[in-house]
């Protein structure tokens, strides 16, 4: 069960009456037990209880009692000595009137009206295994008003089907922008009086609800008529208490869906909900997800935490602005200066969804005006940052509509912190009436004419975000002169899983630039378009990207064009995964990458630690990679730049299948002794060396063909090959002369390393093998054929994991293995004789390890969860041997190791190397 899915569970708990005797039960079933867990502590099997009620063993210990005797009660179970040996996490007593609770290992406790303890429902999220406690009780509010406003929409759409056609979908979102501005603004009382708009809606409509929608839209139509106007509009007595809220967000149709009894009382259970605990930071990115078939079961648990979005902002400008106050002090001047600064700083998110890196950005700074103010003794006075600078481009329509209700949200809530309600109050209404939000796609916009570079004034898409694009309005910005920063979290979507708009989105900005652009992934169109942006207005642009784009093949594509523009790397925060609380995603593996025409020095580059900490590295320059070093772009290489021997790609079959063989098919040749060691090998490919799976294949010498011939079963597959080729494409046809052939045919004579050519990600190391003579590797792998041990030792090294990941990329989660990219180009110190004989015995061990748990397979080896002790020691020393050899230690980290191999690779590829000079002579021995 998700969080939201609890949440609607313990709600409804809480609205059935209370029967003491089932309370226990149903709230463990409401925390996701199972029936049979239930069952079992029902029939006393697993209930634990020494006081009559139920103690479920590691969790909780829960007993209803009579009226009156709650906190007795808890105390009595704290006392009780079940309580302890069961090691329950909670305790938790009710008598269906009050509701007490107590976390055994905080000591933090709830008590509250038994009605109202799914408020506190994030306080018992541990019982369903749920560790992000925090993040999520923070933000419960949000995920109860989220869970009831879906409840709401989808009630609607059943007695208003059209309200979810193409065509209604925006009236219905702006039904549900409207609806949650009014219950903000009845909590905050920006509407006199507490719970007036739910109050009204509950006494001027009738039970039946047959006149809710009526009513509702009277409302609306009051909050987008002036005070002077209300006479003439025929606005009822009843709703004359309401404001004139603005044009914006109240103009526009004024149509309501019809509310069924059910919708009704939804509507009003939403609004019975305290509002004032509404996180715009990311409320809006939950509740757009209502609005979305394919994500409303996840109900918005993909938002992005507030955490991960300040490592996108701090370092693109906040921790400036924060050094900047520190410095200023008590100075008066100083502090005025920067407030003036702050007050002319534009944030633009070109993907904003609702807003949550623009909300975030404005509450940061909001924060430091306050401090300049209160420092200056002003801590009364209206902020100067307008909220009309912080613009956004967002595709769909719900989430752009709620990212300016957020920024408004946010604005409200910023001044009654920070100068009190009084004075938020005085000027919060009427809403600003233009849009800064553009709905529209940001691959296809002009991003200079959106910010008003030039001075010629916006031109926006609408002046009513509600609507679809109608006159060009204008809106400058204030505070002209300021810093622009560009930021967000663009779609990432790889080169497959782009539609054909999106495709052509990218062929606009790249097929003029360069070559190989269809391989990117659809954010690298954000990057360009940044760096354009930059070029022309010295801005700083950073965006969460997956980190596809800064390894592999889509580095030598896109960001030799960034460069080119002028731009270059100004921080980065290398690869982690942005994780959230979606149930059917584990979270992508993303980095940040900030890039700037002047970029400040040093540079800043952030990763995280093994214990999970950001660490961060001033250097002078950042790379493609993410790594701290020039800029260098590590290409295909046709031999090795430094000693070590030649790997080549396996041997290709071009065969349809019939050079192949499965252990029965071999079986059905019906060979000798003589014929089955002349005729068949052993074949390895990825998955055969990997999950140790048997495979075979003909392998004829030409001297042995006439022999091969009269073998009929052998015969009749020679003749299928000829066919396959024959009808095939050029490279087949150019071998159908030589059917009983693969295309190549490479072997050891002693020995062969195969490497697959791809590889779980979750593996410690790149899991190659050391074959017997004789073995032949498929092109799902490559092989290095009679050479020297010491070469595995290379292979098997972290380090050499680590520069396979980041240069040859991914394939989805695997590594993916290349002999031109990975290994040609891995960079090695000269080895000395002694270096070669350390590292072979170093691979020996590896070997030997492996041999003492035979039979088990390289998969079972290399299961991170159970990597035999010997096997891991083994992998340990070879990396210490390697490892000194480079740099005379243990290298600290991964991003040392990545900075070592690209200094090396600089230098060799310059030919400043010592070993560059020997590189033609590829050891041979
Ligand atoms: C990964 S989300 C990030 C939104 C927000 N920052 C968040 O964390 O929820 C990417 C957003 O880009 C929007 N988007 C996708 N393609 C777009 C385009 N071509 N132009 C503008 N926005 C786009 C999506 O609708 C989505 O809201």
């Amino acid at each position: 069960m998700n969080p939201v899915e609890i949440e609607q569970a313990i709600t409804g708990l809480a609205e059935q009456p209370f029967d003491a005797a089932e309370f226990p039960y149903a709230f463990l079933e409401a925390f996701g037990n199972k029936a049979t867990t239930i069952k079992r502590l029902r029939a006393g099997a697993s209930n634990k209880s020494d006081l009559g009620g139920v103690l479920q063993t590691g969790n909780i210990h829960i007993l209803s009692c009579d009226a009156g005797r709650v906190t007795r009660t808890l105390a009595a179970l704290k006392a009780s000595p079940a309580t302890a040996k069961a090691k329950a996490k909670f305790i938790l007593a009710t008598d269906g009137v009050h509701f007490e609770a107590e976390d055994l290992s905080s000591g933090e406790t709830v008590a509250c009206a038994f009605k109202d303890f799914p408020d506190h429902f994030g306080f018992f999220l541990p019982l369903a295994g749920i560790s992000t406690v925090r993040q999520i009780s923070e933000n419960a509010f949000d995920i109860r008003a989220t869970s009831r406003l879906n409840r709401l929409y989808v009630e609607l759409l059943k007695d208003n089907p059209e309200w979810g056609t193409a065509e209604r979908r925006h009236d219905m979102n702006k039904l549900m922008a409207r609806l949650i501005f009014c219950f903000f603004a009845e909590d905050t009382d920006i509407f006199v009086g507490k719970g007036r708009f739910t109050e009204t809606v509950a006494q001027m409509s009738a039970k039946d609800s047959s006149n809710t929608h009526e009513v509702i839209a009277t409302l609306f139509r009051t909050m987008n008529t002036k005070r002077e106007d209300r006479a003439a509009a025929k606005i009822p007595r009843w709703a004359e208490d309401f404001p004139y809220v603005n044009g914006a967000l109240f103009s526009g149709s004024g149509d309501v869906p019809r509310f069924s009894r059910i919708a009704r009382s939804y509507l009003l259970h939403v609004g019975g909900l305290d509002w004032t605990r509404i996180n715009p930071d990311i409320f809006g990115s939950m509740i757009q997800a209502i609005a979305e078939d394919e994500e409303r079961g996840e109900l918005g648990m993909h938002y992005t935490s507030v955490p991960n979005i300040l490592k996108v902002l701090n370092p693109l400008f906040l921790d400036d602005l924060r050094a900047k106050l520190e410095e200023a002090g008590d100075n008066a001047r100083m502090l005025l200066n920067l407030r003036k600064r702050i007050a002319k700083i534009r944030v633009f998110d070109p993907a904003c969804g609702s807003g949550n890196f623009l909300v975030i950005a404005y509450k940061q700074m909001r924060a430091i005006e306050s401090e300049i103010n209160r420092r200056r003794g002003e801590s009364d006075r209206a902020s100067e940052i307008p909220l009309t600078n912080f613009r956004g481009i967002e595709l769909r329509d719900f989430p752009a509509e709620i990212a300016r209700l957020a920024l408004v949200i946010a604005e409200y809530q910023c001044d009654m912190l920070y100068r009190g309600q009084k004075l938020a109050l005085l000027e919060f209404l009427p809403l600003r009436n233009e849009n800064w939000i553009t709905c529209g796609n940001a691959l296809r916009l002009d991003w200079l004419s959106l910010m008003d570079v030039g001075g010629s004034g916006v031109k926006l898409v609408s002046d009513d975000l509600l609507q679809t694009p109608l006159d060009q309005a204008e809106i400058d910005f204030e505070n002209e002169g300021g810093e622009t920063y560009i930021c967000g979290n663009p779609p990432y979507l790889g080169s497959r899983d782009q539609r054909d708009e999106q495709k052509a989105d990218l062929r606009l900005l790249f097929e003029n630039r360069i070559r190989n652009w269809k391989s990117l992934d659809y954010v690298a169109g954000w990057f360009i378009k940044a760096a354009d942006y930059c070029v022309k207005t010295s801005s700083v642009a950073a965006f969460v990207s997956t980190n596809s784009i800064c390894q592999g093949l889509q580095v030598p594509v896109l960001w030799p064009a960034i460069f080119a523009s002028g731009c270059q790397i100004e921080f980065a925060h290398t690869s982690f995964r942005w994780a959230n609380l979606a149930s059917h995603n584990a979270g992508v593996t993303v980095a940040i990458i900030g890039i700037s025409m002047q970029p400040r020095s040093p540079r800043r580059l952030f990763s995280l630690s093994d214990t999970g900490n950001v660490v961060e590295r001033q250097c002078a320059h950042i790379n493609a990679y993410l790594a701290a070093g020039e800029s260098v772009i590590v290409d295909k290489s046709s031999q090795p730049i430094s000693t070590r021997s030649e790997m080549t790609f396996g041997n290709t079959p071009i065969d349809g299948g019939h050079l192949l063989l499965s252990r029965s098919e071999r079986d059905a040749l019906q060979l000798t002794r003589t014929q089955h060691d002349r005729f068949i090998r052993r074949i390895l490919g990825s998955a055969e060396l990997i999950r140790g799976l048997e495979r075979y294949c003909l392998w004829i010498e030409d001297q042995h063909l006439p022999e091969a011939l009269g073998i009929e079963p052998i015969a009749r597959r020679i003749a299928a090959v000829g066919d396959v080729r024959m009808t095939g494409g050029t490279t087949a046809r150019d071998i159908a002369d030589k059917p009983h052939q693969f295309q190549r045919m490479f072997f050891g004579k002693h020995s062969t390393i195969v490497v697959p050519s791809v590889s779980s990600e979750s593996r410690e190391y790149l899991p190659c093998g050391f074959e017997p003579a004789g073995t032949v590797v498929s092109n799902a792998a490559f092989a290095l054929y009679d050479v020297p041990l010491w070469n595995m030792a290379l292979i098997a090294s972290r380090l050499h994991l680590v520069w396979i990941a980041t240069v040859c990329g991914k394939l989805k989660t695997d590594f993916r293995y290349s002999n031109t990219l990975g290994w040609n180009t891995f960079p090695v110190p000269t080895l000395t004789e002694k270096n070669k004989a350390d590292l072979t015995r170093c691979a020996e061990d590896i070997l030997l390890a492996r041999e003492h748990h035979f039979p088990a397979t390289i998969a079972d080896l290399y299961n991170p969860e159970n990597m035999p002790t010997d096997l891991r020691a083994a992998h340990e020393i070879n990396d210490e041997v390697l490892e000194r050899i480079y740099i005379g230690r243990r290298f600290k980290n991964d991003t040392e190791r990545l900075e070592k191999l690209f200094d090396l690779y600089a230098k060799m590829t310059r030919g400043e190397g010592a070993d560059s000079r020997s590189r033609k002579k590829a050891a041979k021995n």
